[in-house]
């Protein structure tokens, strides 16, 4: 224990303030124990994901600018502001909690406190629009990477176009969004939501959701996990930037991770309704390919859930 008295002077602040200062730190989740009387003793400091911890690890990626917030609305929300300002490519949005996650469609995306990966980078890719689910099957794989990089035991499978899943339940969903002309993309904005340390889901996600720690038994560093995940975004990132053949190496390589893209019966979920259909592997624009009782089809959005 050091005392309160101790602190004030070494900080030249009253011990009043040194007992705000402890509650404040307790807010973010720092473990400190005891009270003025007793004097204080620091037991746990949190996993957070502050800036002057991860920009170390991203030295030489397109990742130079990290904000990080406590509680926030949708990291993908202040990202999309954010561009619309002019903020720079590789610009990082994280929290640490979100009061509104977004996740494709209408859903949501459950965001409990210090417990998942929260994060929104900015992109200004010379790309067309319709050059950007190629670019959004490529984060899928940045997180896939990511997984195997921090325990290589762990082999996730890709769900089209950009769940990720351990055991047939979803650890990871992604939500980019975009803002465009015709045939130029001003910047998109790619969120990705990983669940690492949670214990326990809802009654209603109980069944399809899981997160890392669930699947490993482990508790996950989520600094490493995430300095590991914008690393990676950043390689498939150049690589389709500047590598020819890029755009083949992404198709091949999330066929190759995803037991969901050949020969799997699956019920689309579109906005007009569901049908039942035999998956057919990607075409060259990464949108997936199906047999419907009525023949070949092309799936443009939606989901697709498998049918044991
Ligand atoms: C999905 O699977 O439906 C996509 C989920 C995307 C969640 C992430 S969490 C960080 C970013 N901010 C949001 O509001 N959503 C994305």
């Amino acid at each position: 224990m050091v005392s309160g008295t101790k602190i004030a002077e070494e900080l030249h602040i009253s011990r009043s303030e040194v007992w705000r200062l402890v509650q404040q730190l307790r807010n973010i989740g720092v473990e400190i124990a005891g009270h003025p009387a007793t004097g204080y003793q620091l037991e746990a400091v949190p996993d957070l994901l502050l800036p002057d911890m991860l920009l170390p690890f991203l030295r030489g990626t397109i990742f130079t600018t990290v904000s990080h917030y406590y509680k926030i609305g949708s990291t993908n929300d202040v990202a999309m502001e954010a561009a619309a300002k002019g903020v720079s490519e590789g610009s990082v949005f994280l929290a640490e909690q979100q009061t509104a996650g977004r996740g494709r469609g209408a859903n949501e995306w459950h965001s409990a406190q210090s417990s998942g990966i929260y994060c929104s980078v900015v992109l200004r890719p010379a790309l067309p629009p319709s050059e950007i689910l190629i670019l959004s099957l490529a984060s899928g794989l940045a997180v896939y990477d990511a997984i195997q990089e921090v325990d290589s035991r762990v082999i996730p499978d890709l769900k089209w176009p950009n769940d990720l899943l351990i055991n047939g339940k979803k650890f990871c969903g992604i939500l980019t969004e975009m803002n465009a002309e015709v045939t130029r993309v001003r910047y998109i904005v790619v969120g990705i939501g990983i669940n690492a340390n949670q214990t326990t889901f809802s009654p209603q996600l109980q069944s399809v959701a899981t997160s890392l720690r669930l699947a490993t038994g482990t508790e996950w560093s989520r600094i490493e996990l995430c300095a590991a995940l914008l690393k990676s975004l950043d390689r498939e990132y150049r690589r389709l930037m500047e590598g020819p053949g890029a755009r083949e190496s992404i198709l091949r390589r999330f066929q190759e991770r995803s037991s969901m893209t050949h020969g799997k019966r699956v019920q689309i979920v579109e906005e007009s309704g569901r049908f039942e259909a035999v998956t057919e592997g990607l075409d060259d624009r990464g949108f997936l390919n199906v047999r419907t009782s009525n023949g070949p089809q092309t799936i443009l959005s939606g989901s697709i859930k498998t049918i044991e």
